[in-house]
C-alpha cells in the first residue's frame, strides 16, 4: 500500500488506469489497443502501408510520421541490423533493439487514430535517440515544436533538457528521448486520461525495446505513468524508484526531476531576470547522482 497521500489529478487518476488495463490485458488476456486500422484523409500522421517513404523494419531508414528521416534511430537501425542485413528476421524475439523500434513506430503506432488528439496533431512525435541507450529520458507530451518537427524535445524545454544532459557529461544521442503521450494536446493542456490509457502501451513497448539501465521521468505525469501510481514531485526527486512492466524481466530504476518547463517558469525571476538557480541545479545534480549510483563512477558505456 502506497504511504503517498492520495492524489485525485487528471494526470495521476490516467496514470492508475493505464497501469490497471495493461495488468488486465497481461493477466485477463484482454486486448484493449489494437494495431491501427489505415485511414485515407483525415487527421496527420504518415500510414506506414501507404507512405513512399515508409519503409521494412531492419532496413537503413525509420520515418517521422512527418516523412522525415529520424537519423539517431536510423542509425541505430543500421548498425543493429544483423550483418547489416535488409531482411526482417521472422521471430520478432530475434530482433534488435531498433528493428523493434522501427516496427513498434511503422507497423504498431502507424498513423494511430485510436484517441481524438490524431484530430489535432500534425505530427506522431515517436522518440528519438540511440536504439541501444542505456538511459532513456521520458517526457509528458509534445508541444507546438515537438508536434511541428516530428522530434521530442526541440523547443525551449528540450534546450533545458540538452543543458542538462551536457551538465551531466552525456550526450543527447546517446540517450533514447520519448514522451508519455505521443501527439500533442491542443494548447498543451494536460493529457486526458483516455489518450494516456490509449498511449502509454507504447512508451512501454519502447522501453522493453530498448532496455535502458536507467529511466529518468521528467516532471509528476511522466513519473506517474511509470511509476503506476500518483508522484508528488518534492517526495519523489531525491531518491531512485522502480519501473516494473509485467511482460518485461526485473526492475528498472526511475530517476525523478522537475519538467524542463518547470524549471523555465523557475527562471523568470520578476526581480533578477536571472536564471533561476535553485532549480535547475538541483536537477543536475539529482541526475548526476543517478548516473553514477546506477553506472558507476564512470557513466553509462
Ligand atoms: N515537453 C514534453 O514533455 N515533451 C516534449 O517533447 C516537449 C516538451
Amino acid at each position: 500500500m502506497s504511504k503517498e497521500p492520495r492524489d485525485d489529478s487528471v494526470g495521476a487518476l490516467a496514470a492508475d488506469l493505464a497501469a490497471h488495463l495493461e495488468h488486465l490485458e497481461r493477466f485477463g488476456g484482454v486486448r484493449y489497443l489494437d494495431a491501427p486500422a489505415p485511414r485515407s484523409g483525415g487527421g496527420s500522421g504518415a500510414n506506414p502501408r501507404s507512405s513512399p517513404g515508409a519503409t521494412a523494419p531492419g532496413s537503413e531508414r525509420a520515418f517521422t510520421s512527418a516523412g522525415r528521416p529520424q537519423e539517431q534511430l536510423a542509425a541505430g537501425a543500421v548498425a543493429a541490423a544483423p550483418g547489416g542485413s535488409r531482411q526482417q528476421t521472422a521471430d520478432p524475439a530475434s530482433w534488435t533493439p531498433a528493428q523493434k523500434l522501427i516496427h513498434l513506430q511503422q507497423r504498431v503506432i502507424g498513423a494511430c487514430r485510436r484517441c481524438p488528439l490524431c484530430e489535432t496533431r500534425r505530427n506522431i512525435v515517436f522518440g528519438e535517440g540511440s536504439a541501444r541507450a542505456r538511459i532513456m529520458i521520458v517526457g509528458e507530451a509534445p508541444g507546438a515544436e515537438e508536434d511541428n518537427t516530428g522530434r521530442p524535445f526541440v523547443g525551449a524545454a528540450g534546450q533545458r533538457l540538452n543543458s542538462w544532459i551536457e551538465a551531466v557529461g552525456l550526450e543527447r544521442r546517446g540517450v533514447f528521448i520519448a514522451n508519455v503521450l505521443k501527439c500533442r494536446p491542443p494548447n498543451n493542456r494536460d493529457p486526458f486520461g483516455p489518450e494516456v490509457m490509449a498511449c502509454s502501451k507504447f512508451l512501454r513497448a519502447q522501453i522493453r525495446a530498448v532496455r535502458p539501465a536507467l529511466l529518468v521521468a521528467l516532471g509528476r505525469f511522466a513519473a506517474s505513468a511509470l511509476l503506476g501510481r500518483p508522484v508528488r514531485m518534492n517526495q519523489a526527486m531525491g531518491r531512485l524508484h522502480s519501473y516494473r512492466d509485467p511482460r518485461d524481466t526485473g526492475e528498472r530504476p526511475v530517476c525523478v526531476l522537475y519538467h524542463p518547463a518547470y524549471v523555465l517558469r523557475q527562471d523568470r525571476g520578476p526581480d533578477t531576470g536571472e536564471i533561476g538557480k535553485p532549480e535547475n541545479e538541483k536537477v543536475i545534480e539529482e541526475l548526476r547522482r543517478a548516473v553514477a549510483e546506477v553506472f558507476g563512477a564512470n557513466g553509462p558505456a
